[in-house]
C-alpha cells in the first residue's frame, strides 16, 4: 500500500521525506495504485524551470469524469455525490447520487457535442452556485472541451475579455442568479458581453430565476429540452495527461487576466491526494466548502477532488447573511457537515455578528475546519478555532494559489499540531524555500523572505493561455530555477511557515485576488482623471480593502468630489466588477515619483495604513512637496 492516507505525524515526516528524495517514485506510486488510467505512462516527469516545462504522466491516457464519477459507481451509486443547498432555505435540498451525476454529466456532454464543441475546443461557463455548474466542468471535461469558468460576479467587459482571450465558442449561463434577497441579471450581462465577442456561436441558458430573458434566435438555447432528449450514454475522451483540462483566469500586475492553464493528470492526483489528506475525509463524511466553482478553490475542492475521492460534497448557492447570519451553521447542523473549508473574510464576518448566533446550533457533527485566500488574523483564528470548533476541530490554514491548483503548505487536521496564524508545515512532496531580495537563499529556520518552491508538483500550471513569455516572467524570472509565488512568508523555529502577504501588486480583498493595474486602468478612463494609483490598507473584515489616490485634470474640477467617487466605482464596476470598488476615494494634487516617473506605492501605502512615522527619505522624488499635502488630506 502506498502513503495515500497519512494519519500521524511521524508518518508524516517519513512519507515527506520519501516525497523530497525520490519524487518520480513517490507520485508515480500515488498516481498507480489510487486512479483510472487507460494506460499508463512512460515517463513521471520531465521539468526544466528555465523554459518554463513540466511534464507530469507523460504518455498516460485517462478521462478524469471516469475518475470522478463512473468507477464510483459499483461502490457508491446511491451514496451522495452533490448535496445542493439552495440560496432560500424553504426551496429544500437536493441530493444528487453518483448515479444521478453521471446520468446528468453524460446528458450535459451529448448536448455539448451535438451543439458543435469538439474536444479542445474552449467554453465559457458563467453560471451561478446550482449543480449545473459543477455538471458543466464535468461535461466539458468528458468531451475534452477545456473549461473557462469566470466568476458569474464579473462585469460584462471582465466577461468578454476573458471570452476572447482564450476564443471560447461557447458560453454556458442561466437567466439569472439568486444572491441573499436580490436576484441578478446574469443573461444580461452575458448578452452585453458577447456584442464584443465574434467567436460565440451558441449560448445555453439554464433556467434558475424564471426570468423574462431575451433569447438570440439562432444562438441562445435553453438548456432543459436539450438535456431531456439527450441520451444519457456518452463515451469519455480519451486524454493525455498532459492536455489541457482548464483555464482558469487570475489577476497580475498588468491589466490583462492570467489564463492559467491546468492540465489532466497531474492536476486530477495532486487534487485527490490533498483532498484525502488536508480533510482527513472518509467515507460517509459530508465536506463542505463555501468558495464559489468561479475560483480554483471551488475548482480543485468542491468539484475535482472531493468527486475524485468519492466523497459528498456540499454546493451552496446563497450568502452567509440569508435568511441571516445563521445561515452557515444552519447548514452545518441541517446536513451534519465534518468538514468545513471558508475564507478569513468570511469569518471576520460572521465574528462581529457574536457568538449567540452560533449557539443556537448544533456544530458536534464538525472535525476540521479550513481557512483559505489570504492570511488569516489571530483573532479570526482563535474565534474560529473556539467558537465553531469548540476547540476540538483542528484548524487548517491552508496556503496555495490558482497557480499551483492544489493545496501547497497546510497542517494535515490531527497529525500536525496548530499553530495560530500559522499555515504550518509543506504538503507532501512540495518543496518552499525563502529567498531574500538579492536572490539568495535564507537556509535555517527564524527567516523572512519571499516565498519560492524549488521543485515541481503534479498540478503546476502549465502555462498561461496563449503568452508562455508572460508565464516565464511572473513566476520564473524574479529567482533562478525557482518557481515564485508573489508572497512573503516567515519559517519560524520548529519549520512552521506564516504567510505575511503580497510581495507585489496584487490586493486581497475578501479573499478576491485584485491586481491594481486593471483597476487603475478602468478609473483612467474617466475623461476628468489624470492619473491614479491604488494601495491596500488594513480593513476589520475584508482584509484588505482599497483605497485610491486620485489626480484629476482639472484641479479645480467644479463637479462635486462625491459625485466623482459614485462614478468612479460604477465604472470600477462596470469594467471589472463590484468587487473591486474602492472603499476610500482621495483627490490629491499629484502623486509621489521617482526620477523615473513611476509612482512610489511603498509611501501611499504607508500613508493609507496611517503610518507616516516612517516614510523614509523622500527629498529625492521628481515631487517632493506632494507628499505633505497627500499626508494633510489622508483619509
Ligand atoms: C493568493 C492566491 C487558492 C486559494 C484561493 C486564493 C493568498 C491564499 C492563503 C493563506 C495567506 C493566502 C496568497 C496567495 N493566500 N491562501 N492560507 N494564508 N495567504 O487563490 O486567488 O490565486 O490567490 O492568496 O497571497 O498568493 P488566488
Amino acid at each position: 500500500m502506498s502513503n495515500y492516507h497519512i494519519k500521524h505525524l511521524e508518518e508524516y515526516y517519513q512519507v515527506y521525506r520519501k516525497s523530497v528524495r525520490n519524487p518520480e517514485g513517490f507520485w508515480e506510486e500515488i498516481a498507480e495504485e489510487h486512479f483510472l488510467w487507460r494506460k499508463k505512462w512512460d515517463n513521471v516527469l520531465s521539468w526544466d524551470f528555465k523554459k518554463p516545462e513540466v511534464k507530469w504522466f507523460e504518455g498516460a491516457q485517462l478521462n478524469i469524469t471516469e475518475n470522478c464519477i463512473d468507477r464510483h459507481l459499483a461502490t457508491r451509486g446511491d451514496k451522495t455525490a452533490i448535496l445542493f443547498e439552495p440560496n432560500d432555505p424553504k426551496e429544500g435540498s437536493e441530493h444528487i447520487t453518483y448515479k444521478q451525476l453521471h446520468h446528468r454529466v453524460n446528458k450535459f456532454a451529448n448536448v455539448l457535442k451535438e451543439q458543435g464543441v469538439k474536444k479542445g475546443d474552449r467554453v465559457c461557463i458563467y453560471v451561478p452556485m446550482i449543480p449545473e455548474l459543477a455538471i458543466s466542468l464535468l461535461a466539458c471535461a468528458r468531451i475534452g472541451a477545456i473549461h473557462s469558468v469566470v466568476f458569474a460576479g464579473f462585469s460584462s467587459k471582465a466577461l468578454a475579455t476573458r471570452i476572447n482571450d482564450s476564443d471560447c465558442k461557447m458560453v454556458i449561463t442561466s437567466d439569472g442568479s439568486y444572491r441573499g434577497s436580490k436576484t441578478i441579471d446574469l443573461k444580461g450581462i452575458v448578452d452585453e458581453a458577447l456584442e464584443s465577442c465574434e467567436g460565440v456561436e451558441k449560448v445555453l441558458v439554464a433556467k434558475r430565476i424564471n426570468s423574462d430573458i431575451n433569447m438570440k434566435e439562432g444562438r441562445d438555447l435553453w438548456l432543459q429540452p436539450l438535456l431531456d432528449a439527450a441520451s444519457d450514454q456518452c463515451k469519455a475522451e480519451v486524454m493525455n495527461a498532459e492536455d489541457p483540462l482548464f483555464i482558469l483566469y487570475t489577476s497580475g500586475s498588468t491589466g490583462k487576466p492570467k489564463g492559467m492553464v491546468h492540465t489532466t493528470g497531474g492536476y486530477m492526483v495532486y487534487t485527490a491526494y490533498t483532498f484525502k489528506n488536508a480533510f482527513q475525509y472518509r467515507e460517509n463524511d459530508v465536506y463542505w466548502c463555501t468558495a464559489d466553482i468561479g475560483w480554483i478553490t471551488g475548482h480543485s475542492y468542491i468539484v475535482y477532488g472531493p468527486l475524485a475521492n468519492g466523497a459528498t460534497t456540499v454546493l451552496f448557492e446563497g450568502v452567509p447573511s440569508y435568511p441571516d447570519f445563521g445561515r452557515f451553521w444552519d447548514i452545518v447542523d441541517k446536513h451534519k457537515v465534518n468538514q468545513f473549508y471558508t475564507a478569513p473574510t468570511a469569518i471576520r464576518a460572521l465574528a462581529k455578528q457574536g457568538v449567540e448566533i452560533v449557539e443556537k446550533y448544533d456544530l458536534s457533527s464538525l472535525k476540521v475546519l479550513g481557512s483559505v485566500g489570504e492570511p488569516i488574523n489571530e483573532e479570526a483564528w482563535h474565534w474560529y478555532n473556539d467558537n465553531i470548533g469548540k476547540n476540538n476541530s483542528p484548524l487548517i490554514d491552508s496556503w496555495w494559489q490558482t497557480e499551483t491548483g492544489g493545496i501547497m503548505i497546510t497542517p494535515i487536521p490531527y497529525v500536525t499540531p496548530t499553530k495560530p496564524t500559522y499555515a504550518t508545515l509543506p504538503f507532501i512532496g512540495v518543496q518552499p524555500c525563502l529567498m531574500d531580495e538579492n536572490g539568495k537563499e535564507l537556509k535555517g529556520n527564524q527567516v523572512d523572505g519571499r516565498l519560492c518552491i524549488k521543485f515541481p508538483w503534479p498540478s503546476i500550471a502549465r502555462t498561461i493561455w496563449g503568452d508562455h513569455q508572460r508565464y516565464k516572467d511572473t513566476y520564473f524570472s524574479t529567482y533562478e530555477n525557482m518557481y515564485f509565488t508573489g508572497d512573503g512568508a516567515l519559517r519560524d523555529e520548529v519549520g512552521y511557515y506564516r504567510i505575511t502577504g503580497r510581495v507585489d501588486d496584487v490586493i486581497i480583498v475578501s479573499g478576491h485576488n485584485l491586481g491594481t493595474a486593471p483597476i487603475e486602468d478602468a478609473i483612467n478612463e474617466h475623461p476628468a482623471i489624470a492619473e491614479s494609483a491604488i494601495v491596500g490598507f488594513p480593513h476589520e473584515v475584508k482584509g484588505s480593502a482599497l483605497y485610491g489616490y486620485i489626480t484629476l485634470k482639472d484641479a479645480g474640477e467644479s463637479r462635486k468630489h462625491d459625485n466623482l467617487r459614485k462614478e468612479i466605482n460604477q465604472l470600477i464596476s462596470d469594467r471589472i466588477g463590484p468587487i473591486s470598488k474602492l472603499e476610500k476615494i482621495q483627490f490629491t494634487n499629484g502623486l509621489p515619483k521617482t526620477r523615473s516617473g513611476k509612482i512610489m506605492r511603498r509611501i501611499l501605502r504607508k500613508i493609507a495604513e496611517k503610518d507616516t512615522s516612517n516614510l523614509g527619505d523622500t527629498s529625492t522624488l521628481l515631487n517632493p512637496e506632494c507628499v505633505q499635502e497627500i499626508i494633510d488630506n489622508a483619509l
